[in-house]
């Protein structure tokens, strides 16, 4: 918590026909991550990419592959994430209980990625309780999962400071990422919060210019976080 705010652009906003130029600008804006969308027509009703993009992204860029994974029983399909070059897994807290989640999270780090976890707008933040301490980040959802260009869910900034308080509460430290509805509107809000990582769909990878438009949420993002030794 509380280091420089990276920037995650989602590339469910991209051209899938130019996607390799699009990669490109968003690096050139400097992403701190790629945020990949996976979603499986049944968690949540959209379907979208899977293994073989993040096969092919990793052979276009550097930048950590934070993958976000929509769908049932990661489990099963877990290690062909993992495999195919993912530097970050989220699943969802509804599709776990407990104990699958630590399980999910273990299985995860074994691999040497990253871990973490997500909530929903309604998904009461208890369910990280249990798992603060273990994962890498947490990623607060702040519009439906399911599809890009939605608008902020107002109060997802007060679910940040939650989610801050309870870390801290447990002495961990995990990286706080928000996703939906992201620009220079609504950026600040949550990163006064605490919130360290950014997606952003619509706003980056759907500007005329994403790399200028990255810069400008990340400076906006920036000046809006608490002071470091907060
Ligand atoms: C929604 C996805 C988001 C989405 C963000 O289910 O998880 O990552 O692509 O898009 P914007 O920033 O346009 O809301
Ligand atoms: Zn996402």
């Amino acid at each position: 918590m509380f280091e420089p705010v990276k920037i995650a652009p989602s590339i469910l906003s991209a051209d899938f026909m130019h996607l390799a130029r699009d990669i490109e600008r968003i690096d050139k804006g400097g992403a701190g991550f790629i945020h990949v969308d996976v979603m499986d027509g049944h968690f949540v009703n959209n379907l979208t990419m899977g293994v073989p993009v993040i096969k092919q992204l990793k052979g276009v860029t550097d930048v950590p592959l934070d993958v976000h994974l929509m769908i049932e029983n990661p489990q099963k399909q877990l290690p062909w994430y993992l495999d195919a070059g993912a530097d970050i897994v989220t699943v969802h807290a509804e599709v776990a209980d407990e104990d699958q989640l630590v399980e999910i999270i273990d299985q995860i780090h074994a691999a040497g990625a990253k871990a973490g976890v997500s909530v929903k707008p309604s998904t009461s933040l208890e369910v990280l309780e249990p798992v603060i301490d273990k994962v890498d980040m947490v990623l607060v959802m702040s519009v439906e999962p399911g599809f890009s260009g939605q608008s902020y869910i107002e109060g997802s900034d007060d679910r940040v400071a939650s989610v801050v308080a309870m870390a801290k509460a447990h002495n961990a430290s995990p990286l706080i990422e928000v996703d939906g509805g992201m620009n220079t509107q609504t950026v600040g809000k949550v990163c006064a919060q605490g919130a360290d990582v950014i997606v952003c769909g619509n706003a980056v990878c759907g500007a005329p210019d994403p790399a200028c438009a990255l810069k400008e949420i990340e400076r906006i993002a920036n000046e809006a976080q608490p002071a470091l030794d907060a």
